[in-house]
């Protein structure tokens, strides 16, 4: 839905007392931002009904009213709900569009209901309930994933795979240690998003239009009502401010990236090049031309959402970087940018966490992959180190030419070099070194803490599932 679609009608406007005239349909359409903001009606709700019970504690309106009140938004929740709500465009915004309704059905006493607040604080309290409880729901799909990885990866703890730098194969690697390496990325996700959730704790409902309100009125009650953690302490700040979007956006800007790493090795492994993984069949996508074709589009979108998603982060801050205080209608646009933030990033993990699910790892390619390009020569180097106490310097250089021998030679391993040759290039490399030279030997030496030895990624699933 957006304010297109929602055809504005002549009817008399809340704010209208002063002005003569309709505003222009393009005023209306420029201005209006029902079209996005109907999304937090649950949260422009139960705003409402935690302000009118307060009012109703401090006597400012009458328990009659505020009865009357709270029986008419839970009307209207359910209206909303069942689709039967009728958003007009010419209220501007979801806070009208409730209140109106209010009024409507229960008269004079929804016309109360704005006592001692404004939209003002109104609509940064139902944001930032909205974008707490957006950041809870992430956590979780983070979590879940989580899950996922630890699940696929105590299954893979010791298969081999080449471990890339610069996509050159580096060293060998196991399944189990690459797949972990994403839940500990994902833990530090987590963390920044509780953060984020944590500094969004001070509730803004009373903070009135810019300069608090004369009523008697009792903020921690809203506060606590609402889940805050306490009344913001500044009622300026309150309305002015929208940095704990920027901060749930930055958060997860860094989310959406990690997730698209994962993505894009997604897409590198299921390629017929690298052909490490196949991805089920209800996670692939066929081509309309070329019938062999099993194409990763879901992977492909992640990587491309992590670039809407942080431009939606940048974008905000740029909105809010010139703003004098208190509220400018540019801080309008928040929301849409946010709303549609967390919805992509919410496609991401159910997504990647379907498909790492339900991935299939090719042992045998992965091995095969993990033995070419020399990759064990440093376990060669180490080896010169430990048993001769050569100086790594020196220990680097002798494997380099052992590793130019092996090209010249044509091995495709190092692991293929008879002793002989590998002693033509320095008399101390013994058969102990040479059996060290399979990629099996090579991860099972890596027993250093956070290291890919199979028995090391036993150990860290073991915290992981006890941690999760
Ligand atoms: N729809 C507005 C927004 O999202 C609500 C606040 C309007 N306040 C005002 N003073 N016009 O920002």
């Amino acid at each position: 839905m957006n304010n297109t679609e929602i055809k504005p009608d002549k009817g008399q406007k809340m704010w209208g007392g002063r002005f003569e005239a309709q505003p222009d349909e393009a005023l209306q359409a420029i201005n209006a931002s029902i079209g996005i903001d109907y999304k937090m009606w649950r949260e422009d709700i139960d705003g409402s009904i935690a302000h009118s019970s307060m009012l109703a504690e401090c006597g400012i309106i009458s328990v009659e009213d505020k009865e009357k009140i709270h029986a008419g938004l839970k009307q209207i929740a359910d209206e909303i709900a069942a689709g039967k709500f009728e958003f007009k465009v010419e209220l501007e915004d979801i806070h009208l569009n409730i209140e109106a309704r209010l009024t409507d059905m229960i008269g004079e006493a929804g016309k109360r209901l704005h006592t001692g607040r404004s939209r003002n604080d109104q609509v940064a309290n139902d944001f930032k309930l909205w974008t707490r409880r957006a950041t809870t729901s992430t956590i979780k799909q983070i979590k879940d994933i989580q899950k996922v990885l630890v699940k696929r990866a105590a299954q893979h703890h010791d298969w081999i795979m080449p471990g890339f730098t610069h996509l050159q194969t580096a060293q060998p690697v196991t399944l189990g240690h690459h797949l972990l390496a994403y839940v500990e990325m994902l833990a530090r996700d987590i963390k920044r998003l509780e953060a984020a959730y944590e500094n969004a704790g001070d509730c803004v409902l009373g903070s009135a239009a810019l300069a608090g309100t004369p009523y008697p009125i009792k903020r921690e009650l809203t506060a606590k009502e609402l889940g805050f953690n306490a009344p913001a302490g500044n009622s300026m700040d309150g309305v002015a401010s929208r940095d704990f979007a920027m901060e749930a956006l930055g958060a997860l800007s860094i989310a959406a990236v990690n997730l698209s790493r994962l993505a894009d090795e997604i897409v590198l492994w299921s390629s017929s090049q690298f052909a490490f993984a196949r991805l089920s069949d209800d996670w692939s996508t066929g081509s309309s031309i070329m019938p062999q074709k099993r194409n990763p589009d879901a992977a492909e979108l992640i990587r491309a959402k992590a670039a809407k998603i942080s431009s939606a982060s940048q974008a905000l801050l740029m909105i809010v970087k010139s703003l004098p205080l208190t509220y400018s209608k540019d801080l309008q646009e928040d929301k849409v940018l946010t709303f549609g933030a967390f919805e992509d990033f919410w496609l991401c993990t159910v997504s990647i966490a379907q498909m790492m699910e339900k991935i299939a790892f090719n042992r045998e390619n992965m091995r095969k992959a993990a033995c070419f390009g020399y990759s064990t020569a440093t376990d060669l180097a180490d080896w010169l180190v430990r048993t001769h106490a050569i100086p790594f310097r020196e220990a680097h250089h002798i494997t380099g030419a052992v590793v130019k021998a092996a090209e010249q030679a044509g091995y495709a391993e190092l692991c293929d070099m008879p002793l002989d040759e590998l002693q033509k290039i320095d008399e101390r490399i013994s058969i102990e070194a040479k059996e060290l030279l399979v990629v099996e030997a090579s991860v099972n030496s890596r027993q250093s803490y956070g290291g890919t030895a199979p028995s090391n990624v036993l150990k860290q699933i073991e915290i992981w599932k006890a941690k999760l």
